[in-house]
């Protein structure tokens, strides 16, 4: 019998430490039946960590350092070049510290997914941790949607919560966080590429 399963090619963008990036490479290459395989991963940060376990990982790279207006097109257009060439199904962004403009993710046309640490909609946009304490939050997390031209908006495709206990700091909520993070972006990747429309939800 023919199988026509085909596994979705999975880039991945990110500007540091990739610790996201790993837990999904990792999973991917963990479950022989896993709907997807690390094809890719782009960083506009020639110097960021998760490269180097990517590529000892041979998870082919691309890597264009931004630094001015006009580098973020050039990285664009290329980067569009290279998803096209790796026939990329999907972008999962995994601390990807660039905005994508508007005409990227048009001209990209398939799915793009994005792990944000908050729950959103509250606090879009950067210092998340330092933001929840100060507003007195209870509760924190992080969110997995996918994007739109709107920064940190568009479907939520899942949530991790976690309680902020009396005089937490932004670190300690980082640190207690990611690890959750990472167990969440596996876990919607694999719902999200199987197509079986299940959001996650986790409570710690
Ligand atoms: C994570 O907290 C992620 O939610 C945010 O940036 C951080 C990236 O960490 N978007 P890493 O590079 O995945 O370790």
């Amino acid at each position: 019998m023919t199988n026509f399963y085909r596994k979705k090619n999975v880039a991945i963008f990110i500007s540091g430490r990739g610790s996201n990036m790993m837990a999904l490479i990792n999973d991917m290459k963990s479950e022989k039946y896993h709907p997807g395989q690390p094809k890719l991963v782009v960083s506009d940060n020639t110097k960021a960590d998760g490269l180097v376990f990517a590529e000892k990982n041979l998870v082919e790279t691309f890597a264009l350092d931004i630094e001015k207006m006009e580098d973020k097109l050039i990285f664009e257009e290329k980067t569009l070049q290279v998803l096209k060439e790796k026939n990329i199904d999907i972008i999962c962004l995994a601390g990807f510290m660039k905005i994508l403009s508007e005409k990227f993710i048009k001209s990209f046309s398939k799915p793009i997914l994005n792990i944000h640490p908050s729950l959103l909609p509250s606090f879009k946009g950067l210092n998340t941790h330092q933001r929840a304490l100060k507003a007195g939050c209870l509760i924190h997390g992080a969110t997995v949607h996918q994007i739109t031209n709107k920064v940190d908006e568009g479907p939520i495709l899942g949530q991790t919560l976690i309680d902020i206990t009396k005089n937490s700091t932004a670190k300690q909520l980082e640190e207690k966080l990611l690890p959750l993070e990472h167990l969440l972006y596996k876990k919607v990747l694999r719902e999200f590429l199987k197509e079986s429309g299940k959001k996650i939800l986790t409570i710690n």
